[in-house]
């Protein structure tokens, strides 16, 4: 059975995954790196180094370990200047209803994302105390693929990884919960990669799957 959900944050919960795609975007365009909306895709669920290599791959020059720490550091400012006004108003469709759902049936609710922002986007978007437990960037060493991050999301709440179920946007994502032998749904641009256990092209769908599962 499903006993519980465990969401990614960037593009499920919230659309902050379009600022990430605008702070890369702005890096990128000032070191004249071609970056594009195909290459955001391989981003998501990436942890903030890595995701610098996969933009450097399209670069005219090497970079060293200095050069990017000071691009990180970059990225991740202007991505905080861009989260500035960010409110409930931008929680994705159907998140709160299945969040509600989840919660009324007993499903233990929980986040697991890469982000070292998570603290302060739930803290924006009035979602600090909604969740059971909290795993995230600053709690783990391995990025998505790994499932380092899931597992940790349900030793948290104590339930056994083949009652968890994740929710994803990032082909890493899915993989990662895969690997942690999780069940998946995939949500928005994951749903192409066709590797999850559900596809979902509306959240709240995901009230039937628990329904059937259970
Ligand atoms: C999420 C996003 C990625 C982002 C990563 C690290 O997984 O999907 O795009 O790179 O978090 O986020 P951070 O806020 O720590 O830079
Ligand atoms: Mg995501």
């Amino acid at each position: 059975g499903i006993k519980a959900v465990i969401f990614d944050l960037d593009g499920v919960i919230v659309s902050t995954d379009e600022y990430h795609y605008k702070a890369w975007k702005s890096i990128s365009d000032k070191e004249n790196i071609n970056f594009d909306r195909t290459i955001n895709n391989r981003l998501r669920g990436v942890s903030r180094a890595e995701s610098l290599e996969i933009i450097l791959e399209k670069a005219n020059k090497e970079y060293t370990q200095e050069e990017k720490e000071v691009l990180l550091e970059e990225k991740n400012n202007v991505y905080k200047k861009l989260l500035t006004n960010l409110s409930s108003s931008e929680i994705l469709e159907g998140v709160n209803e299945v969040i509600d759902y989840l919660k009324s049936n007993n499903i233990k609710v929980a986040i697991g994302s890469s982000s070292k922002n998570t603290s302060l986007i739930l803290e924006k978007i009035g979602l600090s105390n909604t969740f059971d437990e909290i795993a995230d960037g600053t709690m783990i060493t391995k990025s998505k693929p790994d499932p380092q991050v899931f597992i940790l999301a349900a030793n948290k709440l104590g339930v056994s990884e083949k009652d968890c179920l994740v929710v994803e946007d990032a082909e890493a994502g899915v993989e990662a919960a895969l690997n942690g032998n999780m069940k998946v749904a995939a949500v928005g641009d994951a749903i192409k990669c066709n590797k999850a256990t559900f596809n979902l092209d509306k959240l709240i769908k995901l009230t039937d799957i628990v329904k059937k599962n259970n």
